[in-house]
């Protein structure tokens, strides 16, 4: 048997890193890799990173500094560490990571993860291993899953990556450049994995992906299928009670998607359909492929689909050449819409995109006023949508202990965090909570009815 060794992983950036991150600790288990909740103790560390903006990037060398200390303390001990950057920085920057930062010992790009153990024995080998390269077979095809217990460890919602990359190309965006052009795993690949964590006790599965929407996994007969097929079909495994999907892309919802939030109780209302910015000028010059008008007919369309559907979106400020103008047609279309929260960011010019190399970059200070004013009529919509729900009753799935003694936390259909004063027996089940009292950012309730099995005992 291999002697154990302990693996820290630190995850930046989306949804997508965080998998990614549980699928490396899990190609390295039967390596005798054990993960630690602690870099001290680590005898590898890994970063996992995120590039998408300026600031995303810089976090990664200041965390490089403070790891390469823990690996002088450690060396001073006759410890050998080997610190490892992987991710979307990983994909951009390659060896100039290493030129940066020499305590760096392995790179490894988003599609090469399954290579993690030679890469390893060759840092210790010859000191340095990098690889960020496309190749043309599929990682997953290559990477562990998780064990049972690891599965029971990371609780009763989990990710699955069902596509990666995107062929978009809006204009502000690394996406393309550091996951590479789209592709869907297959669909009963996906089924399998959906499978072994409902055995687990797994009961909300969220579909990832950078363009979910676009999803075209083949299907068992070797055609491709539609998200909204795949969603069909995972409804229909055994304890699976809730599915959510994320990120979409406008003009990827289709019309099967749309039906589908009509036609599948376990998909649940809410919907991050990112837009970006309310005015045509921007959202052409961002290459988004889609007008305000197709956004506002898709959400009409999801709305008449699913009533109660909440959304949200992501906003960028600051766009080069976004006039007064130009941002007060986002805060219309925020407006308009009435969010149940977003995110809002200023643009960040990303090298090798075609933002980047626009002339009429807008100044700091007006993307941090303008960012300032988008994020407060967010926040007024936040707080709308959560008092709306004070005396309703509906489902939370309990994920886990609560802020308090006494207390736990769970999630509504709508995905607001819920805390609830009830017995801890309830996490990993769904029960249903009447909303009595709301802060900005969460609800609190209490159980309006116990759960069959709770009120017999069992
Ligand atoms: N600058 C600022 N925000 C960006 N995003 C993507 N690229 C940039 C950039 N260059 C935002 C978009 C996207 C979210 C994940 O990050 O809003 O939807
Ligand atoms: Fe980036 Fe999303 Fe545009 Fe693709 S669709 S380029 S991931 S913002």
């Amino acid at each position: 048997m291999k002697g154990t060794r302990k693996v820290f992983v630190k995850s930046f950036g989306c949804q997508m890193n965080v998998y990614d991150s549980q699928r490396m600790t899990d190609t390295l288990a039967p390596e005798g890799y054990v993960e630690t909740a602690t870099a001290e103790d680590a005898d590898l560390i890994i970063l996992n990173t995120c590039h998408i903006r300026e600031k995303a990037a810089e976090k990664v060398y200041s965390e490089l500094g403070r790891m390469r200390r823990l690996k002088d303390d450690a060396a001073a001990n006759d410890r050998r560490v080997l610190i490892a950057v992987a991710g979307c920085v990983a994909q951009a920057e390659g060896k100039e990571i290493v030129r940066r930062a020499p305590a760096v010992d392995i790179v490894v790009g988003s599609q090469n993860y399954h290579h993690l153990p030679g890469l390893i024995a060759r840092a210790e080998r010859e000191g340095h291993a990098v690889n960020t390269e496309f190749p043309v077979d599929d990682k997953f095809d290559h990477l562990a899953g998780p064990s049972r217990a690891a599965m029971r460890g990371r609780g009763v919602t989990a990710f699955v990556t069902v596509q990666e990359g995107c062929d978009k190309f809006c204009t502000f965006c690394v996406v393309p450049f550091t996951r590479g052009a789209e592709t869907s795993r297959a669909a009963d690949k996906i089924s399998a994995e959906v499978e072994r964590l409902a055995d687990a006790g797994v009961c909300e599965v969220t579909l990832i992906g950078q363009n979910v929407n676009a999803y075209h996994g083949a299907g068992p007969d070797g055609r491709p299928w539609s998200l909204a097929r795949l969603l069909e079909h995972l409804a229909r495994v055994r304890g699976i009670e809730r599915l959510r999907y994320t990120t979409s892309h406008p003009l990827d919802m289709a019309d099967d998607l749309i039906a589908a939030h009509r036609d599948l109780p376990a998909l649940m209302p809410q919907l991050h359909l990112p837009v970006q910015s309310g005015s045509d000028r921007i959202l052409a010059a961002m290459n988004r492929r889609h007008t305000r008008a197709d956004y506002l007919d898709v959400i009409s369309r999801l709305l008449e689909s699913r009533p109660d559907m909440a959304l949200s979106s992501d906003f960028i400020v600051g766009f080069p050449g976004e006039t007064e103008d130009d941002f007060a047609a986002t805060l219309s279309l925020v407006d308009e819409i009435g969010y149940s929260g977003a995110f809002s960011f200023k643009y960040s010019p990303r090298p090798g995109t075609h933002g980047a190399e626009m002339t009429d970059q807008v100044d700091e200070a007006v993307k941090s006023e303008r960012l300032h004013r988008l994020q407060h009529a967010i926040d007024y919509q936040q707080a709308a949508f959560n008092r709306h729900c004070v005396s309703r009753t509906f489902d939370v799935l309990f994920e886990r202990p609560g802020r308090h003694p006494g207390q736990i936390v769970g999630r509504s259909p709508y995905l607001q965090p819920v805390q609830v004063e009830a017995p801890s027996s309830l996490i990993g089940e769904i029960a249903s909570v009447t909303i009595t009292e709301v802060s900005t950012n969460s609800l609190f309730g209490a159980l309006a009815r116990q759960p069959a099995l709770a009120a017999a005992g069992a």
